[in-house]
């Protein structure tokens, strides 16, 4: 790991390699995780379609939603944080337990002040463990006068063998806006919820944690969030996915979208303060139910 930050960033990508074919791959635009491969078997889905021309977000992996999520007057949808090239602020570096880490960050600049007025520095931290990937998130306003407010949202594509045999814990009794419902409230009554249609879902006031069944290998997926109050279920099923060009029209099985982000409550940020949040993604091995995860940093 002699490489510099300044030589990685001229490379579109930026590798995280903890040993044991155990790696993340990062995407310099919006700071895209396109790969989690954990003992040689990736974790996560990327479209056989997906862009990669710079442009447009790629479909799959884990995309930065941020400032806004869903639909924008003033620019793209899901804002601009996926459609802009970040900073490599930290190259790969291995800590001493062997975990490896990086970090990322985006200021505004030309581009994002045209579509968003605001000063803004965000920064990114992920670290790679055996079976874990961290994410630690801070954003800043430097600002002396201006507050500004924002939505933000990991939106992770689970890769799946088939997503109508996995379960979501942790949504029973929450509020969801059901976006296939013109956006209908509705309480969830189900102890675990399954996907065997259109879904678009935003979870309310959700607890910290999920477990996925059912993910790649039949195994589960913890997913733990600090900070991120809403949880947004998705996939798009078989008419959406035609409508999508950077998606095949048979990867919908494929892939569970579970989204920890700010969503319907939009974080207000006033001069000089910053805001943090966390995710964590944790394969849970049968027999090793170890809560360790969170303070082993
Ligand atoms: C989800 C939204 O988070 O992202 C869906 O809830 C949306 O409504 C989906 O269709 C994908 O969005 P995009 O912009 O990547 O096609």
């Amino acid at each position: 790991m002699a490489t510099t930050a300044a030589a990685m960033a001229a490379t579109s990508v930026v590798v995280l390699d903890r040993g044991n074919n155990t790696t993340c791959t990062i995407n310099m635009h919006g700071a895209t995780v396109v790969s989690w491969r954990v003992n040689n078997q990736e974790q996560l889905f990327v479209s056989k379609l997906a862009s990669f021309d710079g442009k447009k977000a790629i479909r799959g992996g884990i995309p930065f939603v941020f400032p806004q999520f869903g639909a924008w007057s003033f620019g793209p949808q899901h804002g601009f944080a996926r459609i802009t090239r970040w900073h490599l602020e930290r190259a790969p570096d291995r800590l001493h337990n062997g975990d490896v880490e990086a970090m990322f960050s985006l200021m505004d600049n030309e581009f994002t002040r045209s579509i968003w007025n605001y000063q803004f520095r965000i920064t990114y931290r992920l670290i790679l463990r055996e079976k874990e990937l961290h994410f630690h998130i801070g954003v800043y306003n430097p600002s002396k006068e201006l507050s500004f407010t924002f939505n933000m949202l990991l939106h992770t594509y689970l890769k799946v063998p088939d997503v109508r045999r996995c379960q979501i814990t942790g949504l029973q009794g929450c509020h969801f806006i059901d976006k296939t419902r013109e956006n209908a409230l509705y309480q969830e009554g189900r102890e675990v919820v399954t996907v065997n249609e259109w879904t678009d879902r935003i979870y309310q006031h959700t607890p910290q944690e999920h477990v996925i069944t059912n993910v790649v290998s039949g195994r589960k997926m913890r997913l733990h969030k600090y900070n991120f109050p809403d949880t947004v279920i998705w996939n798009p099923w078989i008419d959406r996915s035609r409508e999508m060009s950077d998606f095949g029209d048979d990867e919908f099985p494929n892939m569970l979208c579970v989204e920890a982000g700010n969503v319907t409550s939009p974080v207000i940020l006033l001069p000089g303060t910053a805001f943090e949040a966390s995710q964590i993604l944790q394969i849970i091995i049968e027999g090793n139910v170890s809560r360790k995860t969170k303070r082993n940093r």
